[in-house]
């Protein structure tokens, strides 16, 4: 089905309320504004080991804990009354291991919802291949580290990730697709340099966009280790390097590559890359932006921060106004931790959603 432009502008329009008002919502509470970055973690479990992640490290008994597709259709349709329409971002773990997004996917159309989803490439098989082609997705990111298959498949654990990525891009590539393909990409010392060339491969594939994401602490890790970076084999701390990559990587950007993040960020993330634990000077929105919930329902506003309901027990927009959740917003406000730089907090612009547009445009102007 292709995309309802009507949904498109109120669901533009409703982002572009709630993001204006997030400065007062953050000053006060929040709990007035209502969230614009819904994600639904489908499973923690996954297939692939990455050094970097420890979702990995989910026993396979959490299944028998993770929302029903019955408890996720009823999940959806409460967002929806609650919200109206929105983009829910799909992940996990590995989200193809639950084969019930695709009914998801198609629940959430019908209630005007649109979907995006991050995914490691190595689940989709021609079949697949085929269901994602038939489904309304708007945009399924690809997480591709490298262009070298032998680099790639070494910060994800296993051989032959990246040539499975490179198929499945290949077979969903068709001129005229109704939905978007992006990289997602995790900006790391070692691998700088090679950043621009990754950005002009997506814009040589006719792809729609790059989007870098700092390397941090463990995904799915929530005791932090202080200093985990000097041990990372990801990490580089030369000075000169990193300078040196990020002005390559933001003239690329500037140059019109598709690349999603904004000059803005890459600046915060060139002075992260040279103090990883140093201050940032941006507040972190994610007490009056996020809505984060996890497999077996637990909601978060802040990922390693305690839960502030579930959904299995309460209605999300309760959950939102609860007093566990203001209690959050107060203990995120006194956070000075690094990871407010991450892309979650640097949304799309308002320009952008006031063109309509409904994912970040990489078009080198913002
Ligand atoms: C946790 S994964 C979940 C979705 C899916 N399994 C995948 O890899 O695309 C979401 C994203 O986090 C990235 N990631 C993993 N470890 C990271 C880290 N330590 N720092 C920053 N990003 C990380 C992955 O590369 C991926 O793009
Ligand atoms: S980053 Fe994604 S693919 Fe890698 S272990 Fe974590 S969840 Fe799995
Ligand atoms: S900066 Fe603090 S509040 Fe924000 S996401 Fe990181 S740990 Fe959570």
């Amino acid at each position: 089905m292709g995309l309802n432009l009507a949904a498109i502008n109120s669901l533009n329009l409703n982002k572009l309320l709630r993001r204006s008002l997030e400065p007062v919502a953050y000053r006060f509470d929040g709990a007035f504004v209502k969230p614009s970055n819904i994600t639904l973690s489908l499973t923690n479990r996954c297939n692939l080991a990455c050094p970097t992640c420890a979702f990995w490290k989910t026993p396979n008994e959490a299944k028998e804990t993770e929302l029903t597709l019955d408890e996720m259709k009823t999940l959806l349709a409460q967002l929806r009354e609650w919200l109206g329409p929105f983009v829910l971002g799909l992940t996990g773990g590995e989200p193809f291991l639950r084969p019930e997004i695709f009914d998801l996917i198609d629940e959430a159309d019908r209630l005007g919802i649109r979907t995006m989803t991050v995914n490691n490439g190595s689940l989709l098989p021609p079949r697949r291949i085929e269901q994602i082609k038939k489904s309304p997705i708007d945009l399924i990111s690809f997480s591709l580290n490298h262009l070298d298959p032998a680099i790639h498949d070494e910060t994800r654990g296993h051989p032959g990730s990246a040539e499975k990525i490179f198929k499945a891009i290949e077979d969903l590539n068709y001129p005229g697709r109704p939905f978007k393909i992006t990289l997602s990409t995790i900006l790391m010392g070692y691998s700088i340099d090679h950043l621009p060339d990754m950005a002009r491969w997506v814009r040589d594939k006719g792809l729609d966009g790059i989007t870098f994401q700092i390397l941090y602490f463990e995904s799915g890790n929530d005791d932090y280790e202080p200093g985990w970076f000097k041990k990372s084999p990801y990490w580089d701390d030369d000075a000169d390097k990193i300078n040196r990559g990020m002005d390559a990587l933001i003239a690329a950007r500037k140059s019109g590559l598709p690349i999603t993040n904004s000059v803005e960020q890459m600046e915060y993330m060139r002075r992260y890359l040279l103090d990883p634990e140093g201050p940032q000077d941006i507040p972190c929105k994610v007490g009056v932006a996020n809505l984060d919930i996890e497999p077996d329902g637990t909601v978060r506003l802040c990922d390693v921060m305690d839960a502030v309901g579930n959904v299995r027990e309460m209605h999300p927009r309760d959950i939102w106004h609860s007093a566990q959740a203001h209690e959050r917003r107060k203990q995120i406000h006194g956070c000075g931790a690094a990871c407010r730089i991450k892309t979650c907090n640097f949304r799309q612009p308002l320009l952008s959603l006031a063109k309509g547009q409904l994912f970040p445009a990489a078009d080198g102007q913002q």
